[in-house]
């Protein structure tokens, strides 16, 4: 695979991130909204290596997909004054993909590695004294007459962002010298996200409308902007200039996205666990191949919402859809689960 493919490089100074919708995240950490803790973590962690002229930590990210892993990679790089090269673990097939993109780094150059998780073994094995001692173990040849070579490295900065902690082997995981763990944003957040968007998009929003947005955005910011975006394209062709209660609910019952913020597949996991599987619990590969879904895409992208709400919670048997679902798509309550639950 060509290294083009793989990784995109991005000079800091140029601020080109072809690579994302630049025009809506942050890229200082000032202009950042929310994930506090965070934030005054990874300033003291910045501003401290810079003081010392060192370069940063290797950082692990984590949390749901679309809360800003990628967008704080890219931030720590600017406030750091360097470049950024993106790839993903899925993206690195072999030890040579790797290799290619650490041997080209500079010294403090950062190299972003998103779904970490999902490096091969042989990988991940490589990045470890990559990341400890800056150094490259090469293998040439096969069988007995095969050799090792070290390679020298740069003293590069790992990012590496996961939606599942849990699936990072550790001695990869106790690599990293810092960990931020992302959470769901708060509603006002963002509340504060959409009139941010909505402002650089130029347009005009009732603070109502943006209040609906909110509510329907999975606590998410990417899914916040993408809302925006749709209901800002529904208010256009209406013909008006301002994004008004009554569009932004018309344009969010056009695309399916209910009161609370699920959306069709939301939905039909929910009438799955209970129409089908009697409210659980049932396994999340029984799901997905009932909605033929991926099950890494129920759990990584799907669940982690579901369970915020409450809708469903993990026992050790599989999935068990709650009371609130129930109540949520207007099913009757089973008389055993009112019991368990009151
Ligand atoms: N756009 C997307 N995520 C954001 C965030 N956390 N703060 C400000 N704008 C954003």
């Amino acid at each position: 695979m060509e290294n083009e493919e793989i990784n995109v490089r991005i000079s800091a100074a140029q601020g080109d991130d072809s690579n994302f919708d630049t025009s809506l995240r942050p890229q200082a950490l000032d202009e950042y909204i929310g994930q506090d803790q965070v934030k005054t973590s990874l300033r003291i962690f910045i501003d401290a290596a810079k003081q010392r002229g060192e370069s940063l930590e290797h950082v692990l990210l984590s949390g749901p997909p679309g809360l800003g892993k990628t967008t704080l990679a890219h931030i720590i790089a600017r406030e750091v004054g360097s470049s950024i090269r993106v790839t993903s673990g899925p993206a690195l097939e072999r030890v040579g993909d790797l290799a290619a993109i650490l041997t080209n780094l500079s010294n403090g150059d950062i190299l972003f590695i998103d779904e970490i998780h999902r490096l091969h073994k042989t990988i991940a094995e490589a990045l470890y004294p990559a990341m400890e001692d800056y150094a490259l173990d090469i293998v040439l040849g096969k069988g007995p007459s095969a050799r090792t070579i070290r390679l020298d490295l740069p003293r590069f900065t790992l990012i590496g962002a996961t939606t599942r902690m849990s699936l990072l082997a550790s001695p990869l995981r106790d690599r990293f010298g810092s960990l931020y763990h992302l959470e769901f944003y708060t509603h006002d957040h963002i509340v504060e996200i959409i009139m941010r968007s909505a402002k650089i998009l130029k347009c005009d929003i009732d603070q109502d409308a943006a209040l609906r947005i909110a509510q329907r955005a999975r606590f998410t910011p990417r899914i916040a902007n993408r809302l925006l975006k749709r209901v800002r394209d529904y208010t256009q062709v209406k013909g008006s200039d301002t994004i008004m209660l009554s569009f932004a609910e018309q344009a969010l019952d056009t695309l399916g996205i209910d009161t609370v913020g699920l959306d069709p597949v939301d939905r039909r996991i929910l009438e799955t666990i209970i129409g089908k599987f009697q409210g659980g619990p049932v396994g999340l590969n029984t799901i997905a191949a009932s909605l033929s879904e991926e099950m890494e895409t129920i759990e990584d992208v799907y669940e982690p919402f579901l369970l915020q709400l409450g809708f469903i919670n993990r026992t050790a048997r599989g999935r068990v859809a709650t009371e609130h679902a129930y109540r949520h798509l207007g099913c009757t309550i089973p008389a055993d689960l009112q019991g368990r639950l009151l």
